[in-house]
């Protein structure tokens, strides 16, 4: 596995792989590896003859400083995890590589930003732009490989790609959970013992929520899920919704056509997590 810091030694590397014939399948990261993470790495390197992974937390993404701030590095023990998942090159760039300069490109998304993450954390999804674009430029994949865990996110960068013309294919990949349902997530490193436990109603209700599809209408689930999870102390809910899969907007009609997905996001004290279910097909 080569561990490469510089842009420029990236492209080139990667450019003269693709001049030999070889697939090259990429996985954008901010580090603090696990299951998840480790997943998309499997299936990269089971579609691709060269897997390249990339470890950067990207600064411009963050609203809030002190998410930021807080947000857990373990660069060695990524470098193990990657190892053993037989990665074949990992780019960690510091942030003068990925921005020589201020990036101060406003990417239009089109409506899809101002629902969910987008609508409460403002510019969360343009830092994902810019990062995206710019790893996109410096490694140039066949393939990127991009988590469901992150819907609206993968709904973003799709737009991007397609708005851009980047000559890539989205690959997406299903949730990976820990044993009691708990999404793996680099945050859940920061939960307290008490609020690990507390964070496993989260993905239960919504696996709830999910068999009430039949018999309830958006409102009373959007109440139950809701109440649910702001019962316990832990919890407060940030939003749930159930929108389409495509446009992102709320179904009030649980009969209208098209998949649905519960989205939800919830503060566990300080800490944010993001989870969501298919509801339908
Ligand atoms: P990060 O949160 O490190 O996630 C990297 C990739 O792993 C994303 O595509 C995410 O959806 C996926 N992922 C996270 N948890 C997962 C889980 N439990 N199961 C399956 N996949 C999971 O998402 C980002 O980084 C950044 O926004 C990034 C795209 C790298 C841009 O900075």
């Amino acid at each position: 596995m080569e561990i490469i810091q510089h842009a420029d030694f990236l492209t080139k590397k990667v450019r003269s792989y693709r001049d030999m014939g070889r697939a090259i399948g990429f996985v954008p990261t901010m580090g603090a590896l696990h299951r998840g993470h480790i997943s998309l790495m499997d299936i990269c390197k089971a579609q691709n003859d060269v897997s390249v992974v990339s470890i950067f937390v990207n600064p411009t993404q963050f609203n809030d400083p002190a998410d930021l701030n807080n947000y857990p590095r373990n660069l060695n023990q990524d470098l193990d995890l990657l190892r053993k998942a037989a990665c074949d090159l990992v780019f960690c760039p510091d942030e003068k590589e990925i921005y020589p300069v201020p990036d101060t490109r406003q990417f239009d998304f089109g409506g899809l930003d101002k629902v969910m993450e987008g609508l409460h954390r403002p510019g969360h999804f343009n830092g994902v732009a810019q990062v995206v674009t710019r790893l996109l430029d410096i490694v140039n994949p066949h393939r990127i490989y991009l988590g469901l865990k992150d819907f609206q996110q993968v709904a973003i960068i799709r737009k991007v790609v397609d708005d851009y013309h980047y000559p890539v294919e989205i690959v997406t990949c299903t949730t990976v959970r820990e044993n009691d349902g708990l999404a793996f997530s680099s945050r859940n490193v920061l939960l307290s013992p008490g609020q690990r436990l507390s964070a496993t109603i989260i993905s239960r209700t919504l696996f709830q929520a999910r068999e009430m599809i039949k018999t309830h209408t958006a409102d009373a689930i959007r109440e139950f899920v809701i109440n649910r999870i702001n019962s316990n102390p832990h919890l407060k809910v940030d939003y749930f919704d159930i929108v389409d899969d495509k446009t992102l907007q709320p179904v009030n009609d649980l009969s209208q056509e098209g998949r649905k997905i519960g989205c939800i996001a919830v503060r566990v004290g300080m800490i944010r997590l993001i989870d969501n279910v298919y509801f339908s097909l």
